[in-house]
């Protein structure tokens, strides 16, 4: 009978013992075995009713069994310990940090986020307009004669009937005179697509930057005035500019800003086709027509527009020779920005 029950408490106390992880489990076991009301306290009670002869022989099980139990309630206690003192001293506190490597931003973002910031500097707000956008937006509201080459198959992507991928910015200038209170003075950022061949020079997407102000009273001077702040800021306050009449179907008159090539400073070099000169954007007074499809009288208000191209320009400032490895995300060249 005490023979089986020495055996019992053995085989818990083995299942038990290499499962205990805390001190509070640690503690219950003491308390449950080796405590004065444990249980192997009380087979030494039990050992009372044993047979004389028998006696001895029980007596140094139970005195093993105790024995053997204290030293492997020592060693659990000495390891929970060192494994919470271990983890404590583990950290090196002067250890520097593992360096994470870092994200550039992207020429074509970077230059982006010039334009915006000298345009916000001059007071104008920030609009986005969808990508894939309807024909009327992308043509019709912007005066576009229901026969302009522009609309051509060769030029624009269709998604399905009068539904294209938008070939400029111009179309969130519908958008926004159609949806918010007049006056206006925004510039609308984004991608643009055109049924482009691929080469180092052109994509079939490339980004746009359309700028508009629509008030009582604005002028073709306050267009000019706004051109040249923002190419003096862009471009370095020494630049030379022009500007040269010139033609689209959304504003009248319209004309076209070149500045002086900032790689040869307007001396003539392969860039700027050793003419000096760079065309950098376009420009006018928004057409009445324009307004009049928005629901505003031109008699009474008048506005200025310009769109620029971003992707362009960023290959000349970061003096990058193939338009196509900006979208490559080849590692070795983004890290260089
Ligand atoms: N949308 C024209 C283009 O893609 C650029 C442009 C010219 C935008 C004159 C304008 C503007 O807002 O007034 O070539």
């Amino acid at each position: 009978m005490l023979d089986q029950t020495i055996k019992e408490i053995r085989s818990e106390i083995d299942a038990l013992l290499p499962t205990i992880t805390t001190n509070d489990q640690l503690e219950q076991f003491r308390i449950t075995y080796l405590s004065r009301s444990g249980r192997i306290a009380s087979l030494y009670e039990s050992l009372k009713s044993v047979p004389k002869e028998q006696k001895p022989q029980f007596g140094q099980l139970i005195n093993a069994i105790k024995q053997e139990t204290e030293s492997r309630f020592e060693s659990v206690k000495t390891t929970l310990q060192s494994s919470t003192t271990r983890q404590a001293s583990d950290v090196d506190l002067t250890l520097p940090g593992r360096m994470l490597p870092k994200g550039t931003r992207h020429p074509i973002t970077r230059t982006m986020e010039e334009m915006k910031n000298i345009f916000v500097s001059m007071g104008f707000g920030i609009v986005y307009g969808p990508e894939i956008e309807d024909e009327y937006h992308n043509f019709e509201a912007l005066n576009f004669a229901k026969n302009h080459p522009a609309r051509d198959m060769q030029d624009t992507f269709f998604v399905k009937e009068d539904v294209v991928l938008r070939t400029h910015t111009t179309p969130v200038q519908i958008r926004v005179m159609k949806n918010r209170p007049l006056p206006l003075r925004v510039i609308m950022p984004g991608r643009v697509y055109r049924n482009e061949a691929v080469s180092a020079r052109s994509n079939y997407f490339f980004h746009q930057v359309d700028g508009l102000y629509v008030d009582t009273n604005v002028s073709f001077a306050d267009l000019k005035g706004t051109l040249v702040t923002f190419a003096k800021n862009f471009y370095g306050n020494d630049i030379k500019y022009r500007f040269r009449p010139s033609y689209f179907p959304f504003t009248e008159p319209s004309l076209e800003m070149d500045i002086t090539c900032f790689l040869c400073k307007g001396k003539g070099c392969r860039i700027c086709k050793h003419t000096g000169w760079l065309e950098v954007l376009g420009a006018g007074m928004v057409h009445p027509n324009v307004l009049r499809n928005c629901g505003h009288d031109p008699e009474k208000y008048s506005g200025y527009a310009f769109g620029m191209g971003v992707d362009r320009i960023s290959l000349l400032r970061y003096g990058i020779d193939d338009i196509r490895i900006f979208f490559e995300n080849d590692v070795r060249f983004l890290n260089q920005f």
